[in-house]
């Protein structure tokens, strides 16, 4: 009640609760930054940005792909601006006052990746206050996220070994930008921006994004495994029919699916030749709540990107969410129905931060009246039975036989007590991992203890690529009966904005602000009518 009480306050922004701190103040915008090894976007959009509809960075229907375009409005280049890791990493360091430094060094590493190289360089750290009002060039550069000059400066020597997990990425000091043609003209950048473009096939490779899509921190009681989106990448058949990361997330295909050749990949100068192929920087992936939230708070985010550029970037997302998956009714008798959920991603689903979550929302129909229902959602995003009553965690089922029941694709980590957290640093291991595998999912070796699942042991229809559910609504399935499926995906359950609100810090406070004025919606990813 009282939490109602102030978030309704807050909305208003009256909020006069003195354990809840005022909300963190505006982000810098972004500015020109330059230091020994890197730049800002900025200076690359001098000639890897072109106006809509002007030569030479368009695809064959006139889409502008320039890659300073489709990247600063895509969560990699949000990643330092983020409101919800904001929160999450202030919430860290108010639980573990002891160890500021070493969280700020862990949370800057992959967000922040050029300001925390650049402060690594003098033996220093970039801290929480440098990433939301430092104004130094590592401050600067930190907060323009994943940015041009950190992937196409990754060495390729330490590439998929351990070591270059969690944010173990090399840097060099010769200035040499890495892409994937041969014989790229170097006059043009070497004099304006300083950098030679150089051959480097690491950056077509999965491994170069494992450095930071392998996330192993320390926990109170050792190594827990937060994210292994490359881990998982490599024990899928994805790498032996060379599906890398990039071929789904830089595409080389427009919209229809035909490769793209643009007519230079440089605005200036004028006498560059055609290339292909070519990838589009969108860096697609789920998250579409976190860009709406971003586009909601322009001045405080300071993002410099327009809210339409978010907003169908958001949409982007969604989209993609409908080719992660396909759902189809496999058996059906009077007494009950079979759905198959397969997974067409390149790795679990879904993956990379735990608080994602995909469910199904099946609805049986007579003559238009509900007569059965699993995983319906209310108005804050949280899953409820049919009577709107928040259904407490849930258990891998592979049989749905009430409406109290859903199953719920997902990762929980647990703490040491067992209890669910959301806090990364609180968790032991992984209490609940049921999420779909990837086809062809055969880990060996230590990536087979690091994603091993935990939750669908004792179900023979969990397999590589897809899970098979048993629906039996208590009354079996009446005559003229109309199935509804849908099939949802969540970036975050409500109940994790509720927890940060408790944790009673500034970005938290921010947080919460956007999100209680933006409850999370799930997207549908695909959905399937029939009747039964
Ligand atoms: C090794 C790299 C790495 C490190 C270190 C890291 N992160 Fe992340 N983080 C990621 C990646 C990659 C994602 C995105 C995954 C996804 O979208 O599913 C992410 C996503 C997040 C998200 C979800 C953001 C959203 O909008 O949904 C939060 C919150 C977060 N990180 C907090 C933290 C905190 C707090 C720390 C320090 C304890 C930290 N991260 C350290 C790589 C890292
Ligand atoms: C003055 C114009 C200019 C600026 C500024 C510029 N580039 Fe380039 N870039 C070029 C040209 C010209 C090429 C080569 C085109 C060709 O050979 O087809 C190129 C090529 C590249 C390549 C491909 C290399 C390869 O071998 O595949 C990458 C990657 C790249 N640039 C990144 C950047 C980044 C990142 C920045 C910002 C730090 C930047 N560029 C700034 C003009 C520029
Ligand atoms: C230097 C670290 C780093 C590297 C290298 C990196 N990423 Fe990321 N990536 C991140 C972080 C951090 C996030 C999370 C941003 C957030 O949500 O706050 C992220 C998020 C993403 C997302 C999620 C977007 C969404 O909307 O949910 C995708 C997709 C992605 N990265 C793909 C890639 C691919 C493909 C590569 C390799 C070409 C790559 N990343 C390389 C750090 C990195
Ligand atoms: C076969 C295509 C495919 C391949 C290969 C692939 N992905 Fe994805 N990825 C997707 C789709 C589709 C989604 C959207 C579903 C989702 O968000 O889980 C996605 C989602 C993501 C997300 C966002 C997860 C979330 O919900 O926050 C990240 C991060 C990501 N991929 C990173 C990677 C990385 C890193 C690799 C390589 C190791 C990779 N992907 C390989 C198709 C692919
Ligand atoms: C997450 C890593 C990542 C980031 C960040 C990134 N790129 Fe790229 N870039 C790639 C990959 C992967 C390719 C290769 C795509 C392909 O051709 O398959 C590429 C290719 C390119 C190319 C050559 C065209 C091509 O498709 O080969 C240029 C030019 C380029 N990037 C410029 C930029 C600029 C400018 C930025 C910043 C706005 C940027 N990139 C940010 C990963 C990244």
């Amino acid at each position: 009640m009282l939490r109602c009480l102030i978030a309704v306050l807050a909305i208003t922004g009256c909020s006069t609760d003195p354990e809840r701190p005022p909300p963190l103040g505006p982000l810098p915008e972004p500015a020109a930054a330059e230091t020994t090894r890197f730049r800002d976007d900025g200076a690359c959009a001098q000639c890897h940005l072109v106006p809509d509809g002007a030569s030479p960075l368009h695809d064959a229907a006139g889409h502008n792909v320039s890659p300073v375009l489709l990247w600063r409005s895509s969560m990699m280049a949000l990643a330092a601006r983020d409101p919800y890791y904001l929160a999450v990493f202030a919430e860290e360091r108010a639980r573990d006052p002891g160890h500021v430094q070493e969280i700020d060094t862990l949370c800057s590493r992959c967000h922040a990746p050029a300001g925390s190289e650049e402060r690594a360089e003098t033996g220093q750290h970039l801290s929480f206050d440098d990433m939301t009002s430092g104004a130094d060039p590592a401050a600067v550069l930190g907060r323009g996220g994943v940015t041009c000059t950190v992937c196409h400066q990754i060495a390729p020597g330490n590439l998929g070994e351990e070591r270059s997990f969690s944010g173990g990425f090399q840097i060099g000091y010769q200035r040499q930008l890495f892409g994937r043609y041969l014989n790229p003209v170097s006059e043009p950048m070497k004099l304006i921006v300083n950098f030679t473009p150089t051959s480097g096939a690491q950056i077509a490779e999965s491994s170069l994004c494992g450095t930071c899509h392998t996330v192993i921190v320390p926990g109170p009681k050792g190594e827990v495994v937060e994210q292994a989106t490359y881990l998982e990448w490599r024990s899928s058949k994805y790498p032996a029919l060379g599906r890398t990361c990039q071929a789904c997330h830089v595409p080389t295909t427009d919209e229809t699916g035909a490769p793209i050749t643009v007519l230079a990949i440089s605005g200036t100068p004028a006498n560059l030749g055609a290339r292909t192929p070519f990838g589009r920087h969108t860096f697609v992936g789920g998250n579409s709540y976190m860009l709406r939230l971003l586009a909601d708070a322009p001045t405080w985010a300071g993002t410099g990107v327009s809210t339409d550029e978010l907003l169908a970037s958001a949409m982007r997302d969604e989209a993609h969410l409908g080719e992660a998956a396909r759902v189809e009714l496999t058996a059906h008798d009077a007494r009950q129905f079979s759905l198959r959920v397969t997974n067409l991603t390149g790795h679990k689903l879904p993956t990379g931060y735990p608080s994602r979550r995909v469910w199904l929302h099946v609805r049986l129909e007579v003559g238009g009246a509900v007569v059965f229902e699993s995983g319906g959602v209310d108005a804050r995003g949280a899953i409820v039975d049919r009577g709107g009553k928040v259904l407490p965690a849930q258990p891998h089922r592979d049989t749905i036989a009430s409406d109290a029941e859903v199953q719920i694709w997902e990762a929980k980590l647990i703490d040491v007590d067992g209890a669910v957290t959301h806090r990364a640093l609180d968790a032991r291991r992984y209490g609940k991992d049921d999420r779909l595998l990837p086809a062809g999912f055969a880990p060996t070796g230590s990536d087979r203890t690091r994603t091993e699942p935990s939750g669908p042991e004792l179900d023979a229809t969990f397999l590589p690529g897809s899970d098979q559910l048993a629906f039996e609504p208590p009354g079996g399935i009446p005559a003229g009966a109309r199935l509804h499926v849908e099939l949802l995906y969540e970036a975050l359950a409500p109940e994790i904005v509720d927890a940060i609100e408790e944790a009673a810090t500034s970005a938290g406070s921010r947080f919460v602000d956007l999100a209680r004025a933006r409850p999370v919606t799930p997207v549908v990813m695909t959905t399937l009518e029939m009747d039964l």
